[in-house]
């Protein structure tokens, strides 16, 4: 029966995520930058990218969050992302940004410098890029280039969102022992713990993102 109470639990805003570029070389990368016109974002709206080894689950977390099963090209054979790909926000205009994974062994070493130069390329040259979500496997202990890349993070003054994937391929005792150690790593600062197949945390996760893309997380 309709009833005019308020839900003690908001349903949390629709958003709609709109593939605006995909961006495979460097020339691509310097180009969309000086193309980029944003309506209300005079310096160019904010972007918060999906960092992570290949196989950690970025792509998928980006259908998850849109909603959709086939924006963002996923595999279960790692290396499937070769691009910088980056989707609008609609309705707010920020931009969530899937990267191509890294420590991809068996990718070529020429593909891996070239996928290497176009991340750091992106990372360090993209002004509007207010935020880095580092996704980590809930099943492994902390991986060296996890650290490496956390470690690179810091040195280049950007803030970091941590997110453990993949919820639901872990009891949740070892999230939590895994959430624990991610925690005393990033100087107290805890991951947000999701799934893309259950959507465990996804809520929690646009809106750690939203809060990201205006610039409130800690460095
Ligand atoms: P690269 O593009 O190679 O960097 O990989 P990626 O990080 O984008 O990983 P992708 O999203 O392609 O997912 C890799 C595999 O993990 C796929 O088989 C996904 O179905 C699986 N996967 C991703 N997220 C989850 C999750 O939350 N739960 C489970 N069970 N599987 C997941
Ligand atoms: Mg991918």
């Amino acid at each position: 029966m309709p009833t005019s109470e308020p839900s003690p639990h908001p349903k949390p805003p629709a958003r709609r995520l709109e593939l605006e570029a995909t961006i495979y070389t460097l020339e691509q990368l310097r180009d969309h930058g000086r193309a980029e016109d944003c309506p209300g974002f005079p310096d160019g709206a904010p972007q918060v990218a999906l960092a992570g080894r290949s196989n950690v689950g970025k792509s998928t977390l980006i259908n998850a969050l849109a909603g959709s099963k086939k924006l963002a090209k996923t595999s279960s054979t790692p290396g499937k992302t070769r691009s910088v790909n980056i989707f609008r926000v609609l309705p707010d205009g920020w931009k969530l940004v899937d990267l191509p994974g890294y420590g991809y062994a068996r990718a070529s070493k020429t593909d891996r410098a070239k996928w290497a130069k176009l991340i750091e390329a992106y990372l360090t040259s993209t002004p509007q890029l207010k935020a880095v979500a580092m996704l980590l496997d809930c099943r492994l202990p902390p991986q060296q280039l996890d650290l490496d890349l956390a470690a690179y993070l810091a040195n280049i003054d950007m803030p970091l969102v941590a997110v453990l994937t993949k919820a639901d391929k872990c009891k949740q005792a070892e999230r939590g022992a895994r959430a624990r150690e991610w925690k005393d790593i990033l100087s107290g600062y805890a991951p947000v713990v999701v799934s893309a197949k259950s959507r465990l945390g996804l809520d929690a996760l646009w809106a750690a993102l939203e809060r990201a893309a205006l610039g409130d997380v800690q460095r």
